[in-house]
């Protein structure tokens, strides 16, 4: 009786115990990740860009300029304090052609890509600042992702999915030719084009995942090598637009033709 007793109570206690952890490993889920691994909390200003991943501007990038070393940043400017971030380089490494604004037109079709509806651009442009020299300058195009041939970007409008904005990095302080990439996911137009939950990463990674599982339009190939750099961007929500979190990795895709 005793026995079955403490049995019974240490069982309970092992309950409690596990429950715990997998609370703990529950909440460690969806928190931003942080390079050294600690939880967020909100350290004093100073040391807060270094614990969420940022570090010093990098020089000596081959195929892009960090932006930062000429006072650009990796978030654009949505407003003036609020920004999206720039999660995707398409490296100056990369196939010639897309490098050009008609050329990238087209690649962007083969990973179901295009120019925004008709050409007619509604809703907020954003600007962005690449460090090239040029200071903040608006977005040079925008893609939306096509779910119909011909009407396809009007039908994405209404119903949501994915975009980016796209900046090319070819000001003379800073000519890489690279373009830069704010993707994202949104929400219907009935929600005003906010973003969905994890939208920046999940806008991030669809653009990745097609890119690099190769791609094809009219008879032209592609297939991009990715390399995911830390410390460009701040992650959690800091500055972010809609105040949504991202995990603050940015995609390098060298895209080649195949
Ligand atoms: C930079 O690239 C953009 C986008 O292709 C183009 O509109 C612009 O004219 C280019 N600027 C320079 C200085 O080449």
């Amino acid at each position: 009786m005793l026995l079955a007793l403490v049995q019974a109570r240490s069982l309970l206690v092992l309950g409690v115990v596990s429950l715990f952890f997998s609370q703990i490993l529950a909440l460690s889920v969806p928190t931003p990740r942080h390079i050294d691994g600690q939880t967020p909390f909100l350290p004093p200003q100073g040391e807060r860009k270094h614990r969420s991943g940022v570090l010093p501007p990098l020089r000596n990038t081959v195929g892009w300029v960090d932006p930062r070393l000429n006072g650009g940043q990796f978030l654009d400017y949505t407003t003036d304090t609020l920004g999206e971030p720039l999660n995707i380089i398409i490296s100056s490494e990369s196939d010639p052609d897309i490098l050009t604004e008609s050329g990238m037109q087209t690649y962007i079709k083969s990973i179901g890509f295009s120019r925004e509806c008709l050409g007619l651009h509604y809703g907020h442009i954003h600007d962005a600042d690449l460090g090239d020299g040029l200071g903040r300058k608006p977005e040079q195009f925008l893609g939306r992702q096509h779910y119909f041939p011909i009407i396809g970007t009007c039908w994405e409008s209404i119903r949501g999915g994915h975009h980016f904005r796209a900046w090319r990095q070819n000001g003379t302080e800073a000519n890489s030719g690279a373009w830069f990439l704010g993707a994202s996911q949104e929400m219907d137009s009935s929600k005003n084009h906010m973003i969905v939950d994890d939208g920046y990463n999940r806008g991030r990674n669809y653009i990745v995942e097609r890119a690099t599982a190769g791609s094809h339009w009219r008879g032209m190939w592609w297939k991009a090598e990715v390399e995911w750099r830390d410390g460009l961007l701040e992650s959690g929500n800091q500055g972010v637009n809609h105040g949504i979190e991202q995990d603050g990795l940015v995609a390098i895709l060298t895209v080649h033709r195949l």
